[in-house]
């Protein structure tokens, strides 16, 4: 059962901190030291603008976490704990649909969290939810000498990924892309497109982005990562102003919502920012990318016929455009 969590939970609370914590080496909970607030965290978080619940079975805390107010719109997830019998049973899931659901509900644009550099199963979990990495190490300076990384994701909003923030996203961008591929989008692959291939592309643009070869974009609706796009600024030498679109992707639960066009109109806007207002892409012709393309101004320079096998083994033409974003 998951509840409102009450001041009174305090002793649940911190045996389930210490049950999580003692799984990682060097991770050291003195609460009067460090964390009093764990004394009263329902007056603490409630003095903050924020909440907390917990999860309850059989007279003992099991789960728990907090939400709570920053600024411009930011809210915090904060002490998301499950108890190390019940991982992978899905209460993180329900308990940080909880807490999403109540900062949406209050106006949140933006989640963000920091999570110790060493709880790496709670990294997969976040990176599921569609958060990624943002921004530099925090470092604590406590007894456990913990070092934080930063996650954070839009409710509705697009962003363009660092290094880090791409590796972070591999999880969501590789179902986007295996679902992208087994509905038969021609985007390089053929379906069924194995994981260990989905994730392998993904990581070596992340390669890419870190060696500044890519503008790596992400989208996000709802609150959940579903549209990206690549801008390849790697270009030969005597084409220093000009650049490639790539893997413009909805995931097809998200389509016809403008989320393909919000990606492009700022890649367009990251182009100009990164000097390259000449532009090309190709798209199966015929296709709904296509259509996107011809309503934001592309000029199509031709189709090559044959140019790509389709998911049932035929042939596709493939329509090659191009775009000035700067006069
Ligand atoms: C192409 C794709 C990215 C479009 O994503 P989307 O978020 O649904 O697109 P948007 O909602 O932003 O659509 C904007 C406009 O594009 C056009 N469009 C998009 N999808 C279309 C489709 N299937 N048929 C016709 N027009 C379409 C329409 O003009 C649309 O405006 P409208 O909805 O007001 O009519 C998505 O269908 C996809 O991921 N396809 C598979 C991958 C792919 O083919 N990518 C292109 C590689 S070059």
């Amino acid at each position: 059962m998951i509840r409102p969590g009450r001041d009174s939970d305090s002793d649940g609370f911190i045996a389930l901190i210490d049950a999580c914590w003692s799984r990682y080496p060097g991770c050291r909970l003195d609460v009067d030291l460090e964390v009093p607030e764990l004394r009263a965290l329902a007056t603490y978080f409630a003095g903050q603008g924020g909440a907390l619940w917990a999860a309850e079975h059989d007279s003992r805390i099991t789960g728990m976490i907090c939400v709570r107010p920053l600024d411009a719109g930011a809210w915090e997830i904060c002490k998301v704990y499950v108890s190390p019998d019940l991982h992978g049973g899905g209460l993180a899931h329900a308990l940080l649909d909880a807490a999403e659901a109540y900062a949406i509900a209050a106006g949140a644009r933006e989640l963000v969290l920091w999570t110790d550099t060493r709880f790496d199963r709670a990294h997969r979990f976040y990176e599921k939810r569609s958060y990624v990495r943002a921004g530099p190490i925090r470092v604590l300076h406590d007894i456990s000498n913990s070092l934080e990384f930063r996650y954070a994701k839009p409710i509705d909003g697009i962003a363009v990924l660092d290094a880090a923030g791409a590796v972070a996203a591999i999880p969501r961008l590789s179902a986007i892309l295996t679902a992208c591929v087994a509905e038969g989008a021609g985007v390089s692959f053929l379906p069924p497109l194995a994981p260990d291939t989905a994730r392998d592309f993904w990581q070596a643009t992340a390669r890419d982005v870190a060696a500044g070869h890519k503008i790596l974009l992400a989208g996000w609706v709802d609150g959940v990562l579903a549209g990206t796009v690549t801008l390849v600024v790697a270009m030969p030498q005597n084409q220093p102003y000009r650049a490639e679109v790539a893997k413009l992707l909805v995931d097809p639960a998200a389509r016809r919502a403008g989320l393909a066009r919000r990606l492009m109109t700022r890649l367009e806007q990251e182009a100009i920012n990164a000097e390259r207002p000449l532009l090309m892409l190709d798209t199966r012709a015929g296709s709904g990318g296509e259509a996107l393309y011809r309503a934001m101004g592309w000029t199509l320079l031709g189709v090559v016929p044959g140019h790509a096998v389709n998911k049932d083994g035929g042939l596709d033409d493939t329509a090659f455009y191009w775009k000035r974003v700067v006069v």
